[in-house]
């Protein structure tokens, strides 16, 4: 069962990137965090980071075919990529949106997710934590308990 987790922009600066909201591991710990967690669990999990919208479209396209279950957090792009939104809604293949922060207790600007309405569903607020709750919502939806 493949998963894949997409990231997108201003993740890579993750560890230096306002650690109090985001905290202080890098995306590289964090992947090699979800990559373990996800053999525990079966699943085959690759990681992928950009900050380029264009690239995490072709990216969410490239899916279908390829993973059971996407993994993302679209970092800014959440409040205002129609793109994005669009091309999740384009594939059959289910869309778990997370956020390491609780972006409903933020900024009013971060509250609405264009994302949300098309995706499985979303987790936010627990850090790090939000992609294994992620990885274990993907394990129970495509393999069961
Ligand atoms: C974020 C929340 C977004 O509002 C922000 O733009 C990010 C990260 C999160 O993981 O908490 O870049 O998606």
């Amino acid at each position: 069962v493949k998963v894949w987790v997409l990231n997108g922009p201003n993740l890579n600066l993750l560890g230096n990137r306002e650690p109090k909201i985001y905290g202080s591991g890098t995306l590289e710990e964090l992947n090699e965090e979800i990559v373990n967690r996800g053999r525990q669990l079966g699943l085959a999990v690759q990681c992928y980071q950009s900050n380029h919208e264009g690239w995490l479209v072709d990216k969410i396209h490239a899916a279908a075919g390829e993973a059971d279950c996407l993994i993302i957090n679209p970092a800014a792009y959440s409040h205002y990529s129609i793109a994005i939104r669009d091309a999740v809604a384009a594939i059959a293949v289910p869309v778990i949106e997370v956020h390491l922060s609780n972006i409903a207790a933020r900024e009013e600007f971060r509250h609405r997710s264009l994302i949300t309405p098309v995706a499985a569903g979303q987790i936010s607020g627990f850090g790090k934590r939000s992609y294994i709750l992620a990885l274990e919502a993907a394990k129970l939806m495509l393999i069961g308990s």
